[in-house]
């Protein structure tokens, strides 16, 4: 989401701009451009060198270090960026933001800045709870700016209050939320998604369960890859793997569990895709004792589980549907079958008897089925990579089909 993105971080005077050279190391790593400008204190916790070297940017200082006669730097670098960060946010340089002050370097561009601006709070709590740092913080809400709340635990000073730098993985995810609101043309903006994860658990007795490798990782990858598109994503899904901000996760066991809540969401979504490998077959009677080992032979009676995808194949109507084909054997043939059986538009196979690819590994090679193109192979790379390529195929027939039906409703007009 983050990739070519053009972000300058401001950085002010306080304790937490150390933590901030994590923050721009994770922006880089995500694949942003980074500028970093900094006020005169904040070069007294860390040195400009370190964000030079991680941004392979100089570092903007000085509002009278022109180099470039050409351009006046502060406003050249505020008309550079896609997004602006100010980390951390002292009350200082926030009571300048809310009275217009621009008196260094970063007051200066940030009063030139016209791009989205979020802001990671970061001071004393007293301070933070001063009533002219309440006052101040709401007037910069006013200007549109977001900011986020700091976080409650251990101060510099010595005891606890709020005014912490928030944990990195909570600034990421907050600001990767921020830039979605204020990205207008993502391909997927407005589209309900529903996504299915994991392997499902069938209950045999309160200690053990039938159920499968399924990792869960393709379906969490394409719910990530989604959510960059803009898509409004629901993640129904048995595995505890992490969930990017802003997918919305009901967490299942059984097969029937993912049933009830695909079924609650599907006649509202665009689209379902089915990554879940749900167990074909459940216990016809779960135990609600522990199994004791007294019998030499146990027979297990199982019934079919109700097949999800193709029941919601039944009841389609402009949904796009999805679904996966975990073969061993006769790939083409077999996720042609289940395209046709379970009425989808795209069927992923994969083959998993191979150790690289499927079930709870880090790699997936698929091929793509569908019933007018001929069949897409996706060769064998990280699952996020995999999970990209298939999003833009999905992108690629929504558009498809939403122009086939313009092209219908237009024809039965006219
Ligand atoms: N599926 C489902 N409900 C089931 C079983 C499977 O919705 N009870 C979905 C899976 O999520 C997947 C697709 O159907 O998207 C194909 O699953 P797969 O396990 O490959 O095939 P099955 O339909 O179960 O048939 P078989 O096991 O005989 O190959």
């Amino acid at each position: 989401m983050l990739k070519d993105k053009k972000i300058i971080v401001f950085v002010a005077g306080g304790i937490a701009v150390y933590k901030t050279v994590a923050l721009v190391r994770e922006l880089i790593k995500q694949g942003a451009q980074v500028k970093v400008a900094m006020t005169e204190n904040a070069t007294k916790f860390v040195a400009p060198l370190t964000f030079q070297v991680l941004s392979q940017n100089k570092v903007f200082l000085d509002t009278f270090e022109e180099e470039d006669s050409e351009h006046v730097s502060h406003i050249h670098l505020a008309d550079w960026a896609d997004y602006a960060i100010i980390s951390p946010a002292t009350a200082n340089v926030l009571a300048k933001i809310a009275n217009g002050i621009a008196d260094d370097f970063v007051t200066t561009t940030l009063l030139a800045i016209h791009c989205p601006v979020f802001i990671i709070p970061a001071m004393n709590s007293n301070m933070y709870m001063n009533p002219a740092s309440k006052n101040n913080r709401m007037k910069i809400s006013q200007f549109g700016y977001t900011l986020m709340e700091p976080d409650i635990g251990f101060l510099a000073e010595g005891y606890e209050g709020k005014g912490r730098y928030p944990e990195l993985f909570r600034i990421m995810g907050e600001f990767e939320q921020f830039i979605l609101k204020h990205e207008i043309n993502l391909p997927l903006k407005g589209k309900k998604v529903i996504v299915t994860a994991g392997g499902t658990k069938e209950r045999i007795d309160p200690v053990r369960y039938i159920s499968n490798d399924s990792s869960g990782k393709m379906g969490h990858a394409l719910a990530k890859v989604l959510r960059d598109k803009g898509a409004e994503v629901l993640l129904i899904t048995t595995s505890s793997l992490n969930v990017a901000a802003g997918i919305k996760k009901v967490t299942v066991s059984s097969a029937h569990e993912m049933f009830k809540e695909v079924d609650k969401y599907f006649a509202t979504a665009d689209s379902l895709i089915m990554a879940a490998a749900v167990s074909d077959y459940s216990p016809k009677y779960e135990q609600n004792k522990k199994i004791k080992k007294d019998n030499q032979l146990v027979q297990l009676e199982l019934v079919k589980t109700v097949d999800i995808l193709k029941t919601m194949g039944s009841k389609k109507k402009k949904q796009l549907l999805v679904g996966f084909a975990a073969e061993t054997n006769d790939l083409k043939e077999n996720a042609q079958k289940k395209l046709i059986e379970k009425n989808c538009d795209l069927i992923i196979a994969n083959d998993v008897s191979q150790k690289d690819r499927g079930f709870n590994v880090d790699t997936n090679e698929v091929t793509l089925f569908t019933l007018k193109r001929e069949p897409l192979q996706l060769s064998l790379n990280k699952k996020e990579v995999i999970a990209e390529k298939i999003v833009d195929k999905i992108i690629s027939m929504i558009q498809e089909k939403e122009d086939e039906e313009s092209d219908t409703n237009r024809k039965n007009n006219s």
